[in-house]
């Protein structure tokens, strides 16, 4: 049985407790959020012990810790439960930059626990089905990834749009998109953005194309217009495209050279979150510090694309003035 503490009751950890709910093995033992309201709503409905300090929550008989704040917390959080000997899953994106991502691995080194971001899509079974498939049935080496998200249907009020929370498509979505094309074409060499910002000084759209080792991506995110989508990677030998939303995969068609068609279908339950808890208690059961599906390094990879492309489109967030 591993014993979770929740730090942030919001949305995303609504949709962790769904997930939660499909698992064995785990329990919820504790919960912190900023406002005492929101901890208790989210104790009444999922249970374990509301905690109004951090301490409270970091005293607790708990094994590890979701977080599910906004960006702006995650790596005060993260270093402060691990000092605690608490085990860390942190929502994406992990940190504000790389920097702060720096910080939280050297606790990392220091207390030998695990950290892992929850990049969700590569637990899906669909992804790691689709993996699986090209295995055996190649479309050769992958030169091109695709991929893009925008959504015009987040609220006024959300913290996408807030500065001061680390808002902004990039941070929010972008970072999604920076995973897929370092998962297929590794490492970044060079990236170009483009932007545009919106009233409230977050990037509400944004394109960037990079070079990497494998090969070039062609990536955008969004908060203005209504294009969400899917996800195509091509190699020499075909081309796979995940149908939407790529970010919750569950239908792939591969398309080859030699003129086969084959389609995926991995419905995923619970929302989708279940399957990178499964991997983070089984992580924890193995004294791993980190996934060898989102390795550190990863994580490390993602956030600083996204840190060149905020460069490029001059966002800076208040905190890093
Ligand atoms: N994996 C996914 O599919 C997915 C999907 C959406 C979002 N996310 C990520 O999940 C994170 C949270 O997003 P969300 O949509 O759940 O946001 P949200 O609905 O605003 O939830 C965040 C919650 O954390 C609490 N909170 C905020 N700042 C805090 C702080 N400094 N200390 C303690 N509690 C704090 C807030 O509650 P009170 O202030 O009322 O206490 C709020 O309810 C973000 O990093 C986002 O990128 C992931």
């Amino acid at each position: 049985m591993i014993k979770f503490g929740i730090i942030g009751c919001g949305r995303i950890a609504q949709r962790f407790m769904q997930g939660f709910a499909a698992i064995d093995d785990v329990a919820l033992v504790a919960s912190y959020s900023r406002r005492a309201v929101t901890v208790d709503d989210f104790v009444a409905k999922y249970g374990g012990k509301a905690c109004y300090t951090l301490e409270g929550l970091l005293a607790s008989d708990i094994d590890a810790v979701y977080i599910a704040t906004l960006p702006d917390s995650h790596a005060a959080y993260s270093i402060a439960a691990l000092k605690a000997g608490k085990h860390v899953l942190c929502e994406k994106p992990a940190t504000v930059n790389l920097a702060e991502l720096d910080e939280v691995l050297k606790a990392v080194k220091e207390t030998g626990l695990l950290f892992m971001e929850g990049m969700k899509p590569p637990f899906y079974p669909l992804y790691t089905k689709l993996k699986a498939y090209i295995a055996n049935d190649p479309i050769g080496p992958v030169g091109y990834v695709r991929a893009g998200s925008a959504v015009a249907d987040c609220p006024p009020d959300h913290p996408n749009y807030t500065l001061d929370l680390v808002g902004g498509s990039l941070m929010g979505i972008g970072i999604y998109e920076a995973f897929l094309a370092i998962d297929w074409l590794g490492d970044l060499q060079d990236i170009q953005t483009m932007g545009r910002f919106g009233d409230t000084g977050i990037d509400m759209f944004a394109i960037f194309q990079t070079l990497h080792t494998g090969g070039y991506a062609q990536l955008y995110a969004g908060f203005d217009m209504h294009g969400k989508g899917d996800a195509l990677i091509v190699g020499t030998l075909g081309h796979i495209t995940i149908h939407k939303n790529w970010w919750n995969p569950a239908k792939a068609t591969i398309d080859y050279l030699d003129g086969r068609s084959v389609e995926i279908n991995e419905p995923f339950t619970a929302g989708g979150l279940n399957y990178e808890i499964v991997h983070f208690c089984h992580l924890i059961k193995s004294g791993a510090t980190e996934s060898p599906i989102i390795p550190h390094q990863m994580s490390r990879q993602m956030i600083g694309m996204i840190d060149r492309a905020r460069a490029q489109v001059g966002l800076v967030y208040p905190s890093e003035k």
